[in-house]
């Protein structure tokens, strides 16, 4: 941890977002925050979910309320998980390790990234214990994608989580103008024994979209292909249009995970908090739906709830408290939001996350 912050000072999801910005490199703190292109999603999700506002509830008996949640027929202890990001080695020392144990100690599940920096297998010997989901591509080769998804049965990861809204990186703006370049200790050791998908180097003048990149461009059939590979549950994240509902579903997804990668994919899109409502009227009950993109309140939590999802992500508050203070920084970021989520939940007079519905808004 770092000498000069008193973590006890830090009391909310926004203060160590303010401590991580000072602490870092800046071509660091770009690539571990920044929004893509000109940042208007990354913006805009927090933008829209401050806009909501949740309609309270007064004098209700709270004996044995609780924030436990169901998805897939397993059951959780509240209704936050930790979104994939890429790279932690980039933040803190102690890297996925450190997430893992806070993680692990919050019961609170862990999608790791396959661009992780630490071996899952290590991650798995450090830290046995916790629920670990974890995050794939579609664009590797099937041969690798087999390979990950054994390597995942193997060390006891729980679901897969296909992201399918980055087959190409998005803008990344910030990133060049603070100078990022990728860090030797932060690299993606899960992929590095696997060909990598050829990079794109279009000269002056080439299209993009007559590259030979186009054709290896994946489709719901891989979605499907990879469901039929592995026994664990798969979800899908990344969906903001309730017409790709149906070919999730018929792909044979577990779930969805409303999502625009934090306003780091097409910088165009609605707020996730915006999306999610036309995708739970679509589903319909048929499966779960998650939802990230802005997450930095209980409240936050609650309103995503009240329209429909069954549980949410955070993405950068960890990589903040990871930079902050390593495994004691991303659990207090994990307590500080779970009870901020009770706290929300006894003052508008909610007892249980199912019990959110669209009455519990303005
Ligand atoms: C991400 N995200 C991401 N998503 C994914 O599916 N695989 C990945 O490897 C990454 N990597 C990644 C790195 C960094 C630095 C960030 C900030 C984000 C997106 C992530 O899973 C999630 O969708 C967003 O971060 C959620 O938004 P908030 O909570 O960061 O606002
Ligand atoms: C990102 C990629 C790794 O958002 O998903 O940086």
């Amino acid at each position: 941890m770092s000498e000069s912050i008193d973590i006890a000072r830090l009391g909310c999801l926004a203060d160590y977002q303010q401590a991580a910005a000072a602490l870092l490199p800046p071509e660091r703190w770009a690539y571990l925050n920044a929004g893509s292109a000109d940042g208007l999603v990354a913006r805009r999700n927090r933008e829209a979910l401050d806009r909501l506002t949740l309609m309270p509830r007064m004098l209700r008996d709270m004996q044995g309320a609780h924030t436990r949640i169901e998805l897939l027929g397993r059951s959780y202890p509240h209704p936050l998980l930790i979104a994939p990001t890429a790279q932690h080695a980039l933040a803190h020392p102690q890297a996925e390790i450190a997430t893992a144990l806070a993680a692990a100690a919050m019961q609170t599940p862990y999608i790791v990234s396959c661009q992780a920096s630490t071996l899952i297998e290590d991650i798995r010997m450090r830290v046995p214990q916790g629920e670990r989901w974890l995050q794939l591509y579609l664009h590797y080769p099937r041969k690798a994608l087999q390979d990950l998804l054994r390597r995942a049965e193997d060390t006891g990861f729980c679901a897969i989580v296909i992201t399918v809204d980055a087959p190409l990186q998005g803008l990344r703006n910030e990133d060049t103008r603070q100078g990022f370049a990728p860090v030797a200790h932060a690299a993606a050791v899960n992929l590095a024994t696997y060909p990598a998908p050829p990079e794109i180097t279009l000269a002056a003048g080439e299209s993009l979209l007559k590259s030979a990149r186009m054709a290896q461009l994946p489709g719901w059939e891989d979605v499907a292909w990879l469901v039929s590979q592995t026994p664990l549950p798969v979800w899908v994240k990344g969906i903001l249009n309730p017409l790709d509902v149906a070919p999730a579903i018929a792909a044979g997804s577990a779930g969805i995970i409303v999502s625009n990668h934090g306003g780091r994919a097409l910088d165009a899109v609605p707020a996730s908090i915006e999306a999610l409502p036309a995708i739970v009227q679509e589903v319909a009950g048929r499966m779960p739906v998650l939802m990230d993109g802005g997450i930095r309140r209980g409240s936050d939590i609650l309103k995503a709830l009240a329209l429909g999802a069954d549980a949410v992500l955070i993405g950068r508050p960890i990589l903040h408290g990871l930079a902050v203070g390593g495994a004691s920084g991303v659990a207090h970021v994990l307590h500080l939001l779970l009870r901020e989520l009770e706290h929300s939940m006894v003052l508008c007079g909610l007892r249980h996350p199912t019990e959110a519905t669209a009455t519990w808004l303005a």
